[in-house]
């Protein structure tokens, strides 16, 4: 397979989805800008793909794009004041978010699902494989992931998926796959994938996470899928397809994933992502860590002894 040695170099964002879950503060704000300690949620994205290697970024936008676009552009007005200023601390942070890495977007019109928006990409992208990673799913920055699975698709040359285990009642909001072992005890070859199935019908609690290392064979395979669960075109329904027929695209493997993420398009889970990195940074964390441990001990006991 001659793309098989290619490198990775590009990543792709998909984030045209419309965040329903976030209403109604995602009615005209993109759930990626949500602010995620003082940061919107899309930055740990693209700080992520940078610290991969990978520093072309392709993002999938939708409606209300401007806030995401404008978040990584230079914003002369904002930094001319803090240079008036003085405020050197705060014109790096302004600086930091155009400086990281060099950004393409493109518009995916109608939201007809994630696999239509990795389609958009086509384009781009080209005959290389290239990194997706879902704009609503925060990887903790220290528990690193997206190497480990650039590195298997230059080792096998087909397509990587990012697995993490799930209570068994909670496999049904995730795709699913069925795995085989391999010699990495992190790495699985996956045999078959099932999107959001029944506890009853899953061939395993190994759910797909939002990030993925794909071969571009993926492409054809989109144009050809038909709309699956919800009415849109599913990414997972093409990747069953190649893991179905390994002379397409080559074989599917899982990279399993054991450190912290966090489902920021999800109103819980984007409370505890705040809540984690907040109590641990080295600036806010001392006095916050403080708070919390009052507010936890008094507070919430007392609550619950009413
Ligand atoms: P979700 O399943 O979270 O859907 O999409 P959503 O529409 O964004 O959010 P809810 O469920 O209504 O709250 C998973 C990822 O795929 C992107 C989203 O932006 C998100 O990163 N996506 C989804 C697209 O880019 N386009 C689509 O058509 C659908």
């Amino acid at each position: 397979m001659s793309n098989a040695q290619q490198a990775v170099t590009k990543a792709v964002i998909p984030a045209a989805g419309l965040g329903t879950r976030f209403l109604p503060a995602t009615k005209a704000t993109p759930k990626e800008m949500l602010p995620v300690v003082d940061k919107p949620a899309i930055q740990y994205v693209v700080e992520e793909a940078v610290a991969a290697g990978l520093s072309d970024v392709l993002m999938i936008t939708g409606r209300n794009k401007r806030p995401l676009e404008d978040h990584f552009d230079r914003n002369y007005e904002l930094e001319s004041a803090l240079v008036a200023k003085g405020d050197d601390d705060r014109l790096k942070k302004v600086q930091e978010s155009s400086d990281l890495a060099t950004m393409h977007y493109v518009r995916q019109g109608d939201p007809r699902g994630l696999g239509h928006a990795v389609l958009c990409a086509a384009p781009h992208v080209g005959d290389q494989p290239f990194a997706v990673l879902l704009g609503d799913d925060l990887i903790d920055p220290r528990d690193p992931l997206l190497a480990k699975m650039v590195e298997v698709q230059h080792r096998t040359g087909g397509s990587v998926i990012a697995l993490m285990e799930v209570e068994p009642a909670q496999i049904h909001l995730y795709g699913c796959a069925a795995v085989e072992a391999t010699e990495d005890e992190d790495v699985v070859h996956i045999t078959g994938l099932v999107e959001k199935p029944e506890p009853s019908e899953a061939p395993s609690n190994y759910a797909i996470i939002g990030r993925y290392v794909l071969n571009p064979a993926v492409f054809d395979v989109l144009r050809e899928t038909e709309p699956g669960r919800g009415g849109e075109i599913q990414l997972t329904d093409a990747l069953q397809q190649l893991a179905a027929d390994e002379t397409v695209g080559g074989p599917v493997h899982g990279v399993v994933f054991k450190g912290r993420r966090y489902d920021t398009g999800d109103r819980g889970d984007y409370l505890k992502a705040i809540v984690r990195l907040a109590s641990e940074r080295e600036d806010l964390g001392p006095e916050f860590r403080a708070w919390l441990r009052g507010y936890v001990t008094e507070e919430l006991h007392e609550g619950a002894g009413e």
